[in-house]
């Protein structure tokens, strides 16, 4: 159990809020590359807090602007774009990718007014077919050398999921939380064996849960009575990865949260690929009504990816730790808060 304010440490992720902080040290995808073209220049991104435009140029530079115009506050991503940058649609002040704005037509001619005005920009990179920003102080460090974003022997695809609507801590905690494996997911964890009992589950196979800190974050694992082990690690702060997936989670604010799956495929013989365009597929929303919250929508229940979003979504907008009976096999979850708190 929390206390209500270690919870709001944890869960809060806007400016100067202290998980909001520990996330801005770390590069985080924003929007998947190959949306952004030259008939949609541009995209509106909600992360931690903060509402953004990602914008092309006709010149085909990328940039992540302040959606709100340093004018009058009108939404940038309606904006018009052209070879220097973005104009805001309503009295067309220029931006260009790094904030500075170029013109602001409605002044006197030979004005220098625009060189008083700036635009506040993040720094961007293109990697695995996404679009990663950097939201915190300078100098930005390098995005962490995960082998499933970096390899070169085979291909990548990003599997696009369907917002969450809860915070997204909610997700981590389950990331270190190996003994629903058994329960919530026993269907596909059982491939089909008979289950007799549906409240245990899958639980007997298992020998014990073991929970422990790695260079990179932090590792659950399995041990089956039948011997086998599995191991799947946090990759600290918010990314899961299972097998050659990683899962990424990225808080748009406190209480909605983007998943990007990076699933990694290596090519039989080790050969290199030189240029990975990973495809995009867009997973469709795991509940209906899609854009209402528990309890005025129903989640399915009938593929592993919607029974986790179950869980994590119906455990409350931001789940109130305060009300809360941990148990043994809730250790990881206990050490990953402590990490978390720690950093
Ligand atoms: S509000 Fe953007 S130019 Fe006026
Ligand atoms: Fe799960």
């Amino acid at each position: 159990m929390l206390t209500r304010e270690e919870n709001e440490m944890l869960t809060r992720v806007g400016p100067g809020t202290p998980a909001g902080e520990l996330l801005r040290r770390y590069w985080l995808p924003v929007g998947v590359a190959s949306e952004l073209t030259e008939e949609n220049p541009t995209q509106l991104v909600r992360i931690l807090g903060e509402t953004l435009v990602l914008f092309r140029d006709k010149r085909g530079n990328v940039g992540l602007l302040d959606d709100r115009c340093a004018h009058r506050g009108v939404s940038l991503s309606y904006g018009r774009v052209e070879e220097r940058g973005i104009a805001c649609a309503y009295h067309g002040w220029l931006y260009n990718t790094k904030g500075d704005c170029l013109e602001c037509p409605a002044e006197p001619a030979g004005s220098k007014f625009c060189l008083t005005v700036k635009q506040k920009s993040y720094p961007l990179q293109k990697l695995v077919g996404l679009y990663w920003a950097y939201l915190g102080p300078e100098p930005a460090p390098l995005i962490t050398n995960f082998d499933i974003w970096f390899r070169k022997d085979g291909h990548r695809k990003i599997f696009n999921q369907p917002q969450l609507d809860c915070n997204w801590f909610q997700a981590m905690e389950n990331s270190m939380d190996p003994a629903h494996l058994q329960i919530l997911h026993q269907e596909t964890a059982g491939r089909s064996r008979e289950i007799r009992n549906t409240t245990r589950g899958l639980t007997d196979d298992v020998e014990k849960f073991d929970f422990y800190e790695v260079p990179y974050g932090l590792m659950k694992r399995r041990v089956y009575k039948n011997g086998m082990v599995d191991e799947h690690p946090v990759l600290f702060p918010n990314v899961l990865r299972q097998g050659n997936v990683g899962q990424i989670r990225v808080p748009m604010d406190d209480t909605h949260t983007k998943v990007y799956f990076v699933r990694f495929f290596p090519t039989e013989n080790g050969e290199i690929v030189e240029h990975d365009a990973p495809p995009v597929e867009y997973i469709k929303p795991y509940k209906n009504p899609p854009d209402a919250v528990h309890p005025y929508t129903r989640l399915r229940m009938d593929a592993v990816q919607a029974q986790d979003h179950m869980a994590w979504e119906t455990q409350g907008p931001i789940c109130d730790r305060t009300r809360e009976r941990l148990s043994s096999t809730d250790r990881g979850i206990v050490m990953l808060r402590e990490v978390t708190m720690r950093e």
